[in-house]
C-alpha cells in the first residue's frame, strides 16, 4: 500500500499550538457563541439560575467529538458565572496528590475543567467523587500503624469534564453529573457564521459564498473551518486580491486536496483500501488502523465520526463496512453495481 501522509494533516480536528491560548477567534461569551443552541439555551438557564441562588453551578459533562467546543464552552459558562477557570487533563492528573494540590487551591465557585477525563487514573478517580459529592477529600498521611487519614473540606466548585467518548467513563463519575450535554456537529450554515465572525476579527475579507465554500468542507468542526480559513487567506492573497470568494475557496481547498463534502486524502485512501483490499468491509478497527498509521481510538474519535454521520461507513459486529454513499462520492461501482455492469457486457 502507498505511503500516506500522515502529518499536517489538514482536516484534523485534534489541537494544534495555533488553537490555544489567547486565541482571538475564541468566544467569550454565550451570546458571542455560534450553534450549539440546545445546549446553550439549557446551560444559560442553569447558569442563571446558580446566579440567583448564589450557589456553584451543578458539576457538567460535556461529550462530543474533538473540536465542536468543549474547552470554549467551558470558559464560557466561567466567564458567565464570573467566576475563575482553572483548567487540567486527565492524562495531566497522574496521582492523587496532583488532584488534590489543585482542589485545595480553589475558590468558593470556581470552574474546574478536565480534558479528556476518561483518561484520569483510577486512583485519581477515587479521590474526585468526594470532592464532587461532599467538597471534602480525604488524605492519607504517612505509612502502616503511623498512617492517619485526614479529612479536608474544600471550597464548593463546578466541576466541567470533557470527553470524546462518554461510554469511556465509569458508571461512579459519570452519575455525579448533574448537567450533561452532547455537542453535536455544526451545520454548515452555523459554521458559515463562524468563518464570517472569524475574518471579521482577523480583517480577512470573505464573502457570504466565499464562507460557505469553506463552511461545507470543515467536516462540521470550528476549529477545522477556522483552519481553513486561514490557509485560504493564503491562497487568496496570492491569487484573488485577498478576497475569499466562493471561487477562490474552492480553488484553494481544491490545491489543498480537500474535497466538497471536506474528506482528505488520509479519508479517501482509508475508503479506497477497505474498498480494493478488503471488498468493503468488513474490516476490523486494528487492521484500520494498521492501514493508516494511526491509533484505533484516533479512528474512533477523529475519523469515524465524520464519515459516520456522511452515512459513508458503518460499524458491524465484525467490523467497519464501507457504504453505497461513500462508493458514489469516490466514483467506484459497488460490487453490486460491478456484477451487474459485468452481466451487460455479457449480454451485449
Ligand atoms: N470559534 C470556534 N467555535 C466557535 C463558536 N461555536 N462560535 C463562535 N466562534 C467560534
Amino acid at each position: 500500500m502507498e505511503e500516506m501522509d500522515y502529518e499536517n494533516r489538514m482536516m484534523s480536528a485534534e489541537y494544534l499550538p495555533e488553537d490555544d491560548g489567547d486565541n482571538p477567534l475564541r468566544p467569550r461569551t454565550l451570546a458571542e457563541y455560534i450553534g450549539q443552541e440546545k445546549v446553550k439555551s439549557n446551560l444559560s438557564v442553569f447558569i442563571d439560575a446558580a446566579k440567583l441562588r448564589g450557589e456553584p453551578l451543578d458539576h457538567v459533562l460535556l461529550y462530543g467529538p474533538p473540536g465542536l467546543g468543549k474547552t470554549t464552552l467551558s470558559a464560557i459558562i466561567a466567564t458567565e458565572l464570573g467566576v475563575n477557570f482553572r483548567i487540567t487533563s486527565g492524562p495531566a492528573l497522574e496521582r492523587p496528590g496532583d488532584l488534590a494540590a489543585l482542589l485545595t487551591n480553589l475558590e468558593q465557585g470556581d470552574v474546574l475543567f478536565i480534558d479528556e477525563i476518561h483518561r484520569l487514573p483510577r486512583t485519581v478517580e477515587e479521590i474526585l467523587y468526594p470532592a464532587m459529592e461532599d467538597f471534602a477529600i480525604d488524605i492519607i498521611n504517612g505509612k502502616g500503624q503511623g498512617a492517619a487519614s485526614i479529612h479536608l473540606p474544600l471550597p464548593k466548585f463546578t466541576l466541567i469534564g470533557a470527553t470524546t467518548r462518554a461510554g469511556q467513563l465509569s458508571a461512579p463519575l459519570r452519575d455525579r453529573f448533574g448537567v450533561v450535554c452532547r455537542l453535536e456537529m455544526y451545520t454548515p450554515e452555523e459554521l458559515a457564521k463562524i468563518v464570517r465572525r472569524s475574518a471579521d476579527i482577523l480583517q480577512i475579507p470573505c464573502d457570504h459564498d466565499g464562507s460557505l465554500e469553506i463552511a461545507s468542507r470543515s467536516r462540521g468542526t470550528p476549529r477545522i473551518a477556522n483552519r481553513l480559513l486561514k490557509r485560504v487567506r493564503d491562497f487568496a492573497q496570492i491569487m484573488n486580491n485577498g478576497v475569499i470568494t466562493d471561487e477562490a475557496a474552492r480553488a484553494a481547498l481544491d490545491r489543498m486536496e480537500v474535497d466538497e463534502l471536506g474528506l482528505d486524502m488520509v479519508d479517501r485512501r482509508m475508503l479506497q483500501a477497505m474498498i480494493r483490499h478488503y471488498n468493503g468491509g468488513p474490516v476490523g478497527l486494528d487492521t484500520l488502523a494498521a492501514m493508516i498509521g494511526e491509533e484505533s481510538v484516533t479512528i474512533e474519535d477523529v475519523y469515524e465520526p465524520y464519515l459516520m454521520q456522511l452515512g459513508f461507513i458503518g460499524r458491524t459486529p465484525r467490523g467497519r463496512v464501507v457504504l453505497p454513499a461513500a462508493y458514489a462520492h469516490l466514483g467506484i461501482p459497488t460490487p453490486g453495481e460491478a456484477d451487474r455492469n459485468q452481466q451487460l457486457t455479457l449480454d451485449v
